[in-house]
């Protein structure tokens, strides 16, 4: 028999603590793993049996092997310290929308499907891309899984439009161009695409043009990859960047890169929807029945769960978070000249009466007081950090009063 004798635990049992620091410390230093993997190709084979098990293995046997073997070879996307290649963004609605999708499990057969046209419309909105994008328009958008895929679905519509006007023995002269900046995936898609690798140019861009091509001067479909900076055009004072778009055929932008989505979801629109139908379309049997034809793609619930649990507004202040400020001119000793600076279209004055705005209302919350530069005798790291996060809290707030 038991006792309820709360004195004989007392004595046997150490103190209980829930949350002691010092123990939370230790085993919270256990649990992290170097951001880069530690581990040379190759060495999982050394870890792991040959083959796959006979018989059914404890789900506990699989996580120990998790633990012991895969994470040690694996690059943390997601570690606060990782400022590698483009940021792999999450949020907890992306990862909602990723478990729902995973339980239904559907097979959307048909890609026009109808919450993936909608999906398409409300960010194209947001990003105010003409009407030719969209199909409240004359144009509409696909979600893709990366960007490799989408250049490479633009380059084979591209390729089959000019087939059909010049006729198939043309493909050996057809010559693409990409700028010199443009990321190496367009090399391998134009080859996959059947491409000739010497007809493949890289076109010399300098700083001194903004990296610019002109490309609407020719008679050429016109592809912007705004993989990454795409995002950002959904606030306003970051929508310069998409100025011209509609000159372009057809853009893709790639929401797991800085829209909170998990990969992989990459968005591709196109002003001439029919023509990419008409390259990639297959026409089986099997699909022509009524329900094939309007089932829904469920890959577009992860995009819409994002949109609407976070909204435009939280969705641009993410992106402001990131890139307002300018270093006005480079740091000296321990003075440091920044400005805010959310449209470079500004003019000077109005910039500075944005900065002017931006300095009373830190300096109104009694938590800081600056003027034009940082730095007391006794000031640490964590004052500065404490104080940056004030600064971009309180701009987050102005912008979304709109007084700015
Ligand atoms: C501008 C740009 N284009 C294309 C890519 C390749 O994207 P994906 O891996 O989705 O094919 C990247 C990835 O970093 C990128 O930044």
């Amino acid at each position: 028999m038991g006792t309820l004798n709360s004195n004989n635990n007392a004595q046997i049992l150490p103190k209980f603590n829930p949350l002691d620091p010092e123990q939370f410390r230790n085993q919270a230093h256990q649990m992290t793993y170097p951001v880069l993997s530690q581990v040379e190709p190759g060495y999982l084979r050394t870890q792991l049996p040959q083959n796959a098990p006979n018989r059914p293995e404890s789900f506990e046997s699989i996580m120990k092997d998790v633990q012991n073997h895969i994470v040690p070879g694996m690059t943390h996307w997601l570690s606060p310290n990782f400022f590698a290649f483009f940021p792999a963004t999450v949020s907890s609605a992306a990862f909602l929308g990723e478990m729902l999708c995973n339980c239904f499990n559907s097979v959307g057969f048909n890609w026009l499907a109808e919450l993936e046209m909608i999906v398409m419309d409300w960010l194209a909105n947001m990003l105010k891309l003409p009407k030719t994008f969209m199909f409240s328009g004359t144009g509409g958008g696909v979600l893709q899984i990366t960007t490799s895929e989408a250049i490479l679905c633009t380059l084979i519509a591209a390729r089959d439009r000019k087939i059909e006007n010049l006729g198939l023995d043309y493909i050996r002269k057809f010559v693409i161009y990409g700028s010199d900046q443009t990321h190496s995936m367009y090399t391998k898609a134009c080859k996959v695409a059947g491409i000739f690798p010497c007809n493949i140019r890289a076109v010399p861009t300098s700083i001194e043009s903004d990296f610019a091509l002109s490309p609407a001067e020719f008679d050429i479909w016109f592809h912007v990859d705004a993989a990454y900076g795409g995002s950002a055009g959904k606030c306003p004072e970051f929508r310069q960047y998409l100025y011209g778009i509609e000159r372009a055929n057809s853009l893709s932008l790639s929401p797991h890169k800085w829209l909170l989505s998990y990969l992989d979801c990459c968005c591709m629109w196109v002003r001439e929807p029919n023509v990419l139908v008409k390259a990639l379309s297959t026409n089986p049997e099997y699909l022509r029945n009524k329900r094939s034809e309007y089932d829904s793609v469920f890959k577009s619930l992860r995009l819409w769960f994002v949109m609407r649990s976070y909204g435009v507004a939280n969705l641009q202040s993410h992106i402001r978070s990131d890139v307002l400020f300018d270093a006005v001119v480079p740091r000296c000793f321990s003075l440091v000249c920044f400005r805010f600076s959310p449209n470079k279209e500004h003019e000077l004055g109005y910039t500075e009466f944005l900065n002017k705005k931006l300095l009373d209302s830190v300096n109104s919350t009694g938590r800081i007081y600056m003027t034009h530069n940082i730095g007391a005798t006794f000031t640490e790291d964590r004052h500065v950090i404490s104080t940056w996060k004030l600064i971009k809290e309180t701009t987050n707030a102005l912008l979304r009063e709109s007084v700015f």
